[in-house]
């Protein structure tokens, strides 16, 4: 079965509302989708999954959340080449240079991007930022 996991690290709950309406698209029969904060993930997790999706805000300045967050993405660096990876995350007053980063990061770690471009919400998501978090899980059953 296709297994897809979804991992993120929230603070006030921005990027888990992201991350919960990525979960909803993406649930079919057929397709093992699981949802979990970061503190609760490990590299197998990763491993074991044909589609890794990672939230993050944009924290510190213009960086991922340092102290579970940032050393996650480290210990899975040289797990994601060839594996298709989708980012997403909140962000306040900057202007998502956090997920370009991320981007080019996941890229030259030799990761498959599913989207041209990492899915961003400003602060809390929206009604449309939320129905493309969903499109987003819809797009992941098909990919
Ligand atoms: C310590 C801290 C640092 C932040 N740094 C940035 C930043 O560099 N750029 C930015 O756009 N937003 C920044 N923000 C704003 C958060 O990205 C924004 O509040 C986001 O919605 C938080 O998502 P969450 O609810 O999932 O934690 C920062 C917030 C905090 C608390």
């Amino acid at each position: 079965m296709k297994k897809i996991s979804i991992i993120y690290w929230s603070g006030t709950g921005n990027t888990e509302k992201m991350a919960n309406a990525i979960l909803e698209g993406a649930k079919i029969d057929g397709v093992d989708v699981s949802l979990l904060n970061v503190s609760e993930a490990s590299v197998d997790d990763v491993k074991n999954s044909d589609i890794v999706v990672l939230g993050c805000p944009s924290m510190g300045a213009e960086q991922l959340e340092e102290s579970e967050m940032e050393p996650f993405v480290q210990s899975i660096e040289s797990e994601v080449k060839g594996k298709k990876v989708a980012l997403f995350g909140s962000f306040g007053w900057g202007d998502e240079q956090w997920m370009r980063d991320w981007e080019e990061r996941m890229e030259q770690n030799g990761a498959n991007l599913v989207q041209d471009q990492g899915l961003t919400a400003n602060n809390e998501p929206d009604e449309e930022a939320l129905s493309k978090c969903k499109d987003l899980g819809e797009l992941l059953i098909i990919e």
